[in-house]
């Protein structure tokens, strides 16, 4: 009875009623036919298994509007000058925060990233491609990692380069947020990348390759040093260099 309590707090505290409206209209837009289960319960967001209309699986992931951590999304978003309109209301951050982590999926994509490719957005619900096999999503890297992480470093490294050269830092770049899909990395949860100029870019920047060389050197691997890697990302970048 507790748990059927709490299971209901936790869907309430996800579907408010704005929510709910938002879900509808992309259902009436024709982007979700029905959502399955969830497949993850996060610090802001809760992601969820759908179909479209042609029965095909999709990821959708709804920033809650009342429990996300506010504070480290102003953080992250302020200044950020995609985004110099937005009022310090907590919806218009949540908001706004879906709106970025779209725009960085975008340009991860564009840069020829493997990342969910973006399907719809609207307010705090974000559609985008399920990666995974039939309604099974592609484990972490973290619970799955890869059998080969010595091309794995490369291509992730590569990755980070790729990005930045877009104008991208992904800021939250770990063996969590990346999904190991039968031995092909892709990268998730873009909602924190920042774009380069933006004042915390360098120190995220230098974060994610230190979390990445961490991890690959975990793994076993002999990675090269956190210079080597930094300079090769920023090269010719003289407001970083
Ligand atoms: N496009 C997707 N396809 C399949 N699974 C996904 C997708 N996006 C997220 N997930 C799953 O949901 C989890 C949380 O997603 P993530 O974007 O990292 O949100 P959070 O901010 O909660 O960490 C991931 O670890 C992964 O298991
Ligand atoms: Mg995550």
């Amino acid at each position: 009875m507790q748990k059927d309590k709490e299971k209901f707090k936790i869907f309430k505290e996800v579907f408010d009623e704005s929510t709910m409206k938002t879900i509808y209209k992309l259902s009436s837009d024709g982007y979700i036919d029905y959502i399955i289960g969830p497949i993850s319960t996060g610090k802001e967001a809760n992601v969820f298994l759908g179909k479209n209309f042609d029965e095909k699986p999709i990821a959708i992931k709804v920033y809650r509007t009342e429990t996300s951590s506010f504070n480290n999304m102003w953080r992250y978003i302020y200044g950020d000058p995609r985004f110099e309109k937005i009022k310090k209301s907590k919806r218009d951050i949540v908001f706004a925060w879906a709106r970025k982590e779209i725009k960085n999926l975008e340009i991860a994509i564009n840069a020829g990233v493997n990342a969910p490719e973006p399907i719809a957005l609207r307010n705090n619900v974000l559609v985008m491609q399920f990666i995974g096999d039939d309604d099974t999503p592609a484990p972490s890297a973290k619970n799955m990692p890869p059998k080969n992480p010595k091309r794995w470093m490369e291509i992730i490294l590569e990755y980070l380069k790729k990005m930045y050269e877009k104008g991208l830092v992904h800021g939250d770049i770990s063996e969590y947020n990346i999904l190991n899909f039968n031995e092909v990395p892709y990268l998730i949860d873009f909602g924190q990348g920042v774009i380069k100029g933006y004042p915390l870019a360098d120190e995220l920047l230098r974060k994610d390759i230190e979390n990445i060389l961490k991890w690959f050197k975990k793994l076993g691997i002999n990675t090269p040093s956190f210079e080597k890697v930094y300079k090769e990302i920023i090269k010719g970048d003289i407001r970083n260099g």
